[in-house]
């Protein structure tokens, strides 16, 4: 960090970005594919550090990637501290190695997924303000909208879900720092959700909504969603190139 970068936020953005995209298909790590010709990472970087919130962002590339990731989103940070690391074998694993290079200062912590490109800076913003007012653990969630049926191993319906108690989770998912930390440090199996082991330190976890932009792009379907979603983006914010 040196001293041309402004200060601005409190919160270290983490994104885990080292996964390989199996659901998409063959091709590079999902993370550098292209949505409307700009890889996705790069997407969600530039919409990071469009939040007034974030002050660090630390990046866990594909090990094989991380010094093109660098080049790739050094100029994109709108004066922003980057630092790139490299992930680890799961989800878990690339988180934890970005929390391990936060630099001392934020106490609090966002984690967003590379994959939820179009992540408005709204909603890094409103995650960051729960945490700020006093939530320990803050997930942005929408409601579900199918009906829901647990079924067995012979796909036979076991019942039907109560749907208005259940809510599907996206990122970024916030923490104050040391929450965050102590979670990383208990877990044992690996998570696809951070919210998850804090849960299962027993800290209060709570709810704000989210929004239809911050789709996960999973299979080849969400990249055609995503492309109407990148044509139709509200311009209320000025991104960094
Ligand atoms: N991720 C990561 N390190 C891993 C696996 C996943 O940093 N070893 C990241 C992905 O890059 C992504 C986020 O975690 O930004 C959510 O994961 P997911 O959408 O499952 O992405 P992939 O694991 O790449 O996709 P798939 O499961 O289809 O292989
Ligand atoms: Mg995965």
């Amino acid at each position: 960090v040196t001293a041309h970068f402004q200060q601005r936020g409190d919160v270290a953005v983490l994104v885990p970005a080292a996964g390989s995209g199996v659901r998409l298909g063959p091709g590079a790590p999902k993370a550098l594919r292209p949505l409307g010709g700009v890889p996705l990472l790069l997407h969600a970087v530039r919409r990071l550090a469009a939040a007034s919130s974030v002050a660090v962002i630390v990046v866990a590339a594909p090990p094989a990637d991380v010094a093109a990731v660098r080049d790739l989103l050094a100029p994109a940070t709108a004066g922003l501290p980057l630092i790139v690391v490299p992930g680890g074998a799961h989800r878990q694993a690339s988180v934890a190695a970005a929390l391990a290079a936060v630099p001392a200062g934020p106490q609090i912590v966002l984690v967003h997924d590379a994959a939820r490109a179009l992540t408005p800076p709204d909603l890094v913003d409103s995650v960051a303000a729960a945490v700020r007012a006093g939530a320990d653990a803050v997930i942005p969630v929408l409601p579900v909208v199918d009906t829901i049926k647990s079924v067995d191993a012979d796909e036979t319906v076991l019942a039907t879900v109560d749907r208005s108690t259940l809510r599907a989770v996206q990122t970024p998912q916030g923490f104050r720092r040391d929450v965050l930390a102590a979670a990383h440090a208990d877990a044992v199996d690996p998570h696809t959700d951070d919210a998850g082991l804090v849960e299962k330190l027993g800290v209060p976890v709570l709810c704000v909504p989210g929004s239809e932009r911050a789709l996960k792009i999973t299979r080849p379907f969400d990249l055609v969603i995503a492309e109407h979603l990148l044509a139709t983006e509200p311009a209320t914010r000025t991104l960094p190139s």
